[in-house]
């Protein structure tokens, strides 16, 4: 029997495999410390889990509207009206299953056959496996360390091609943590505006922010703001990853094209995790404040020691969780009776003799490199970073 030629060649998420595979090992008994999760070690905060108790309380179970009820979409249309200085009308709205699900409808609404999205890399393994699945084609451009992995206004005008649909932003960034000023992001609109190129900008991150403002590409001008899908949900400012809920805005004609895609693959999200996610956005904000003072303390922990260990290195990143450590040095030496030669090597050996988990930067197109999320206690940190250096010291 002939399957999807193009969907078999969908490759599983690899930060989903190590987290599994951490999960899997740690259910045996074995001691392992897991740097793969992307999501806050927080509990969800009281007041949005009461609301969804609440919600099943009284009943609010059944199907809402497909693209989200009226009174979230205006609470999303506020947050993005004070947080983003953007206007967005209820109907532009779009709320689905997590941030993943709004992205997903975003690529379907826009792509055609060959259409190409240029994805900054190292990108958030997710986007090419998206694009791909839209039918687009997904176009790299590669970011070097150096450049603290951002992209210049040059590479970005040398990838655009009269197939080029759209640009990929994700700021921060998963896996780098680097944010783009807003002087940046004025010119990366200036060039997408020009060529009429959509941008998906992904802000899943913005309140993780430990240096500078996240600023929202739509906010500079009618131009940008009609060619720009801005991209946020819960997870990870609200500590909801479990409740999946997403959100997109974009102008009326892709916000429409995208609610009737959702209307006839998912229906509607979680009934009770829409009243739980309009808790969180109308609710005290405090939560994320304390979140980030925390974050930012283990991030400053963690490129510490990583600069301190011989053979691996860091830049500071300025949001998101996450450090990508550089492992270059490493390559060629010998650990364990094996040559490191790839991430992949490099992160199998660790977890299998140190029993760290960290996720290979291979899958983020950043061979080099891994990635170690510090979204887990200070405790854990400290173990992790103890093994790296026993490790290196074989
Ligand atoms: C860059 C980026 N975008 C989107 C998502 C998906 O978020 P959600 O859990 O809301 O689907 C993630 C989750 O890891 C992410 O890192």
């Amino acid at each position: 029997m002939n399957l999807s030629i193009k969907n078999m060649a969908i490759s599983p998420s690899p930060t989903l495999a190590i987290d599994s595979k951490f999960k899997e090992m740690k259910a045996n008994g074995v001691d392992v410390v897991g740097f793969g999760a992307g999501e806050p070690d927080f509990d969800t905060p009281e007041n949005i889990k009461n609301a969804a108790i609440e919600a099943i309380k009284e009943g609010f179970t059944r199907y809402t509207p497909a693209s989200g009820t009226l009174e979230l979409k205006k609470a999303v249309a506020e947050k993005f009206k004070n947080d983003n200085g953007l206007a967005y009308e209820p109907s532009q709205i779009v709320v689905s299953n997590g941030a993943k699900h709004s992205l997903v409808n975003a690529f379907s609404a826009i792509l055609n056959p060959g259409d190409e999205v240029i994805i900054p890399a190292p990108f958030w393994v997710s986007y090419p496996e998206m694009v791909k699945m839209a039918d687009g084609t997904p176009k790299f451009i590669y970011t070097t360390e150096e450049d603290n992995f951002k992209f210049s206004i040059s590479q970005l005008k040398e990838a655009i091609t009269d197939k080029t649909k759209a640009l990929i932003l994700n700021s921060p960034s998963n896996p780098t943590g680097m944010v783009y000023t807003k002087e940046e992001l004025k010119a990366i609109a200036d060039v997408c505006v020009e060529n009429n190129i959509y941008v998906i900008s992904d802000e899943i991150y913005e309140k993780l922010i430990y240096e500078g403002e996240h600023v929202s590409i739509a906010s500079f001008n009618e131009k940008i703001y009609d060619l720009t899908i801005t991209i946020n949900g819960m997870s990870k400012s609200y500590a909801m990853t479990g409740w999946r809920i997403g959100f997109a805005a974009a102008n009326p004609q892709i916000a429409k094209i995208m609610a009737n895609i959702q209307s006839h693959a998912a229906s509607n999200p979680n009934s009770i995790a829409q009243k739980a996610a309009l808790a969180g956005l109308t609710g005290p904000q405090d939560n994320i404040d304390a979140m980030v003072k925390v974050f930012k303390e283990r991030r400053d922990y963690m490129v510490e020691r990583i600069n301190n260990i011989d053979g691996v290195s860091c830049i500071k990143p300025n949001g998101a969780f996450y450090v990508m450590m550089n492992i270059k040095a490493l390559y060629g030496k010998e650990l364990y009776g094996q040559v490191i030669d790839s991430a992949d090597k490099f992160a199998e050996l660790f977890l299998e003799h140190a029993k760290v988990a960290v996720v290979p930067g291979t899958g983020f197109g950043a061979d080099g490199y891994v990635r170690w999320s510090y979204a887990t206690s200070k405790e854990n940190i400290k173990e992790g970073l103890d093994r790296l250096e026993k490790f290196l010291n074989n």
